[in-house]
């Protein structure tokens, strides 16, 4: 198949990158935004056109949940207008979605067809991105994510390391629970849909195994880069100045995913560790 993978330049992206070298069946096309930038309908379906493509994985986000507040129409425009462009083409999709989509106020796993009600602008354009691609394009498959991290771009792993080295005292909120997702996990979920003897169309939800808090989080960062010098304080929210709403329980049931394509999902602190012995 010819693979076009949009923002490749992303966490989730250049993870796609290093695993598509173990699928050589494929051929891939990977692009960002200088190469090309899904938000213009004309440049995408010529470059589906072009090249052939068979299938399109969107990596391409607009994910800065803060900044999308004070610009609701750029992530809107990057987030749910161009995903209708990659719709447009015709080609299967695989589209990446969020836990915030939901409210985060349930004390249990959320499922697929649970009843969705984003508190964020970031969460009403993902949200949007996931209704405009089903309503064009029923076949596509959408993951939805949460706790993103990587080896590359920037995230709270690296940023903990980095404070942790700064600082002898950090205090990290306790009373947000959710699951870290290692994105070389996700990306290993795409080529699980991509590689499916049958095209599973739907949304699924993926993130690794288990819950924790962002304090568990961080203190399991500290201990995996060996960093033993800053004492991680819990702080509630509300002592936090959060710019945005954060969800308080956005804990992800991936049974779906797993019953649908028969594999078994890593814990969260195992992924941790095989990207910290990367970094
Ligand atoms: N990060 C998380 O914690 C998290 C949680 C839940 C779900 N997700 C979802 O997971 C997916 C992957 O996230 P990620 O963390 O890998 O995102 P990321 O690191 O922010 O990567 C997104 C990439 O898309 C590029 N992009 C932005 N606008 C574009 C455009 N118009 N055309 C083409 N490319 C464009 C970005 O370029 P620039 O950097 O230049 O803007 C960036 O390289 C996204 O759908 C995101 O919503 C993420």
């Amino acid at each position: 198949m010819n693979i076009l993978v949009t923002g490749s330049n992303g966490q989730l992206g250049n993870e796609m990158r290093v695993l598509s070298a173990s699928h050589p069946n494929h051929r891939y096309f990977f692009t960002d935004v200088v190469e090309l930038d899904i938000t213009c309908r004309e440049a995408v379906l010529d470059y589906v056109r072009t090249n052939a493509i068979d299938l399109i994985v969107n990596c391409a986000a607009y994910t800065n949940v803060d900044r999308a507040e004070e610009d609701e129409p750029t992530a809107l425009r990057i987030n749910a207008d161009a995903v209708a462009n990659l719709a447009a083409t015709g080609v299967r999709v695989i589209h990446i979605s969020t836990d915030y989509v939901f409210s985060g106020d349930e004390h249990r796993p959320c499922r697929e067809d649970d009843p969705v009600a984003p508190r964020t602008a970031y969460g009403r354009t993902k949200l949007a991105g996931e209704q405009q691609l089903l309503a064009l394009c029923p076949e596509a498959v959408i993951l939805r994510t949460a706790w993103l991290y990587s080896t590359y771009g920037n995230n709270f792993v690296k940023t903990m390391i980095r404070l942790g080295q700064e600082k002898p005292e950090l205090g990290v909120v306790f009373d947000q629970i959710g699951t870290p997702t290692y994105a070389a996990d996700l990306a290993a979920a795409i080529f699980t849909v991509i590689e499916a003897p049958e095209w599973h169309p739907g949304i699924y939800h993926f993130t690794n195994e288990g819950v924790c808090s962002w304090y568990d989080f961080t203190l399991a960062i500290h201990d995996l880069a060996g960093i033993s010098s800053c004492h991680v304080r819990p702080i509630l929210s509300s002592e936090y100045q959060y710019k945005t709403p954060r969800p308080h329980y956005s804990v992800l049931d991936k049974s779906k995913f797993k019953q649908t394509f028969g594999v078994s999902i890593p814990y969260w602190l195992e992924g941790l560790k095989r990207c910290i012995a990367k970094l």
